[in-house]
């Protein structure tokens, strides 16, 4: 038995209670989802930025969710549905590379303020462990592949800097005030619910809602460009595992999550075109876009080593569960 089905057993005859921020986004809702079948309290928080009604709805009728519409940016509410939390997964944030370029305030008040007030919060309310999301963008301009955790780079993007910023606050604060805390530096995560529309829509929604609906999908640059997928039940995984470990050298430190694969953007393209069975005209190749590393690829050992992370989708798995949940949700 795997070390996760253990932690999951474990989980289902304690109930704890969870603070999950950017509950109703693409990653918070899959981590709502996942607790509440084993029977966990959860509060959520959420004020729609980039989430969507639609993900939580199924869930808002059960008695062990709490749902809060609010905003991280506003100390008092991260406060208030803090107290009798044992772990928080903190997910609210404005992601997209793109996005922080276009408006690094926007970024820096949801990213680095909202991620200070939910961790002063956590603080003072004593919470067992805060973990949160962090990026492989603060692995920015290093050339150097597999991605290790100990080689970081120079950030190439607002965004990354909000990312960069939240560990050093992360690791400021289990110095200062003996709080718990564990970044996880998601690898571009995929699955369903993640959102394919708007102008900073991910990769893989992105195409699959343009291949469904016969439009063109354009690739930024020559498509070698490539980035180690993650299913987001391999991140669900990542996070119980980080929140419930009692190995104190896990903690007050950051992990990859990934598969440790890497895909090219062509060969992504040529996944979904089979999966889809559509026969398009081929991708339409444009210019890179400003902020993006050209390859991705991550070492999950320290996960592993410390975490007893063992992915159980690799990026074809993946993406057989993704694609149908899109078949049936896009129009
Ligand atoms: N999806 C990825 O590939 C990926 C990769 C690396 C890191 N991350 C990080 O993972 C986390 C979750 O990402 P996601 O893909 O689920 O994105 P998402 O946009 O689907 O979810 C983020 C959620 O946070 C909420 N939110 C934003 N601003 C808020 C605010 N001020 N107050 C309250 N809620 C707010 C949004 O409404 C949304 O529901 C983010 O921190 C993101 O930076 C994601």
């Amino acid at each position: 038995m795997s070390h996760f089905e253990v932690i999951k057993k474990e989980l289902t005859k304690t109930s704890y209670t969870w603070l999950v921020t950017g509950v109703a986004g693409f990653i918070g809702s899959h981590l709502l989802e996942f607790l509440l079948a084993h029977n966990q309290k959860v509060i959520g928080i959420d004020n729609f930025a980039t989430g969507n009604q639609a993900n939580i709805q199924p869930f808002l009728g059960s008695p062990l969710f709490k749902f809060y519409e609010s905003d991280i940016r506003d100390a008092h509410a991260c406060a208030e549905v803090m107290p009798g939390v044992d772990f928080v997964l903190h997910q609210a944030a404005l992601g997209s590379v793109p996005r922080s370029i276009k408006d690094p305030m926007a970024t820096h008040d949801v990213n680095v303020t909202g991620f200070l007030n939910m961790l002063i919060a956590a603080k003072d309310a004593g919470v067992k462990r805060f973990v949160y999301a962090s990026s492989s963008s603060v692995y920015g301009d290093s050339p150097i592949l597999p991605k290790v955790e100990i080689h970081q780079g120079n950030p190439l993007s607002p965004y990354a800097v909000s990312k960069m910023t939240n560990e050093l606050y992360a690791k400021a604060f289990s110095n200062c005030y003996d709080i718990e805390t564990i970044g996880l530096r998601y690898f571009n995560v995929f699955g369903a619910r993640q959102d394919p529309n708007g102008q900073y829509a991910a990769v893989i929604p992105l195409w699959v809602k343009a291949l469904l609906q016969k439009e063109p999908v354009y690739i930024n640059g020559d498509g070698e460009t490539s980035r180690d997928f993650c299913y987001v039940k391999n991140v669900v995984q990542a996070n119980i595992l980080a929140a419930t470990t009692q190995n104190k050298e896990a903690v007050n430190t950051a992990y990859n999550v990934a598969v440790g694969d890497q895909t090219s953007l062509n060969q992504l393209y040529l996944a979904l075109t089979e999966r889809l069975k559509i026969k398009g005209a081929g991708p339409i190749y444009r210019d890179f876009r400003a902020g993006d590393v050209r390859h991705s690829l991550a070492s999950i050992e320290k996960a592993q080593n410390l975490l007893g992370y063992k992915p159980t989708h690799k990026i074809d798995a993946g993406l057989d569960e993704a694609i149908k949940w899109y078949q049936n949700h896009v129009v």
